[in-house]
């Protein structure tokens, strides 16, 4: 039944992360082992849609989860680390648990949180027909739980001091293109212009991020998305499997318009740190020339998925003999593989700048 339900199934895609960020030396100042907030979909989930009982968009079966510590399914999207994972170790601290996994008053919010799910964004009605998922609105709900129970947990002053020094990941409108804007059969795609569509997605992004920062955040880290014209699901919609050209402009202009976002937001809230993290280029780059990072294909992923129904690698699907070959898992989503590529690139823009001055609050 999974299947029946769609044609992309899953997820989010995006491609990650990795990038140039605006203000290089923001994340200097984060202490040796900082706390971490991650908001975002498929490809930072670590696990909260196992929770939701009706959920579609879930991937705890094999093969997902063959290149995991214990090989087995976790609930992220791929078939080892997502890029957070990969992140948290190269921070010398575990990847975040999944927000629904904790107990109400667990002391482990104190190191962290991920709140992502498989199928989110930006818009509420984004992967409606993954019948549950945590859009960014309830991703931030949660966090406001969060808040109140650390606030429980060590009193407000400390509490300020602690969310106001993390770092929050936020990796958010991968869905909103795949799993509603081009999917002709759901509304918003009807019913707006890109032009009006990715109006709509800022302007309600830039309500999210006010409200997260008057909850106390003040670094964050938005990745833009990649080039979801490249990725399987989309290339299968051209006769000759190349990337889509007007899906790769409609993205590059949601990220213009999030980093314009960003430096306004850093003008106009007090202490507010937020990054653009442009993972476009280096997404693209390793898809163009996969063979530069040491990859055979990326042009088909390595799970051979049926794109028809859902794109997701389901127990029944053949997998590739060599996994680091690929630079998609499946349809979707990128490999542990390529996810390690990316992160060290990421985790360089981001951690690597120590030595930028750090920028000026007023
Ligand atoms: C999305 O849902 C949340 C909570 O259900 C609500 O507060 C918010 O206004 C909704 N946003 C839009 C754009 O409908
Ligand atoms: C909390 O911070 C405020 C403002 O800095 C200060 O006046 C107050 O004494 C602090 N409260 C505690 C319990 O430390
Ligand atoms: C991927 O690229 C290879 C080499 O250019 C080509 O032979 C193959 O047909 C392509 N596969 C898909 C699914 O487009």
């Amino acid at each position: 039944m999974i299947m029946g339900v769609n044609p992309g199934v899953a997820l989010a895609l995006v491609l990650l992360i990795f990038g140039v960020f605006l203000g290089g030396g923001i994340m200097a100042a984060a202490a040796p082992k900082p706390i971490t907030f991650v908001f975002g979909d498929s490809l930072t989930e670590v696990g909260n849609n196992n929770f939701l009982q009706y959920s579609l968009a879930k991937s705890n079966f094999p093969w997902y989860g063959i290149d995991y510590t214990g090989g087995k399914a976790t609930g992220r999207f791929t078939n080892g680390r997502t890029i957070g994972d990969i992140i948290s170790e190269k921070l010398g601290i575990a990847p975040p648990p999944a927000y629904l996994s904790l107990s109400p008053y667990d002391d482990a919010i104190l190191k962290g949180v991920n709140y992502a799910s498989g199928g989110a964004g930006i818009l509420n009605d984004t992967g409606l027909y993954f019948v549950q998922r945590l859009s960014f609105d309830d991703q931030i709900r949660n966090f406001a739980k969060t808040k109140s129970t650390i606030k429980a947990k060590i009193g407000e002053n400390a509490t300020s001091a602690l969310l106001s020094e993390a770092i929050y990941f936020i990796g958010m409108g991968s869905n909103d293109y795949v799993n509603n804007f081009l999917q002709p059969f759901l509304a918003d795609g009807q019913k707006y212009t890109h032009e009006e569509f990715v109006e709509l997605l800022v302007t309600t992004l830039e309500q999210q991020l006010v409200e997260l920062y008057q909850l106390g955040a003040r670094k964050m880290v938005f990745h833009g998305l990649g080039p979801l014209g490249c990725i399987p699901s989309q290339r299968v919609k051209s006769k000759t499997g190349e990337c889509l050209k007007q899906v790769n402009r409609w993205v590059m202009i949601f990220n213009s318009k999030v980093e314009k976002l960003t430096a306004k937001l850093n003008r106009w809230l007090p202490n507010a740190q937020l990054m653009f993290a442009d993972t476009y280029p280096a997404v693209y780059d390793l898809i163009s020339n996969p063979t530069a990072y040491g990859f055979k294909i990326s042009n088909t992923s390595c799970c051979n998925v049926d794109t028809s129904v859902g794109g997701l690698c389901l127990p029944n699907s053949k997998v590739c003999k060599n996994r680091k070959d690929y630079v998609f898992w499946d349809a979707f989503h990128p490999s542990d593989a390529a996810n390690v590529v990316l992160a060290n690139k990421l985790f360089q823009t981001i951690f690597a700048t120590s030595t930028a001055p750090a920028p000026s609050p007023n």
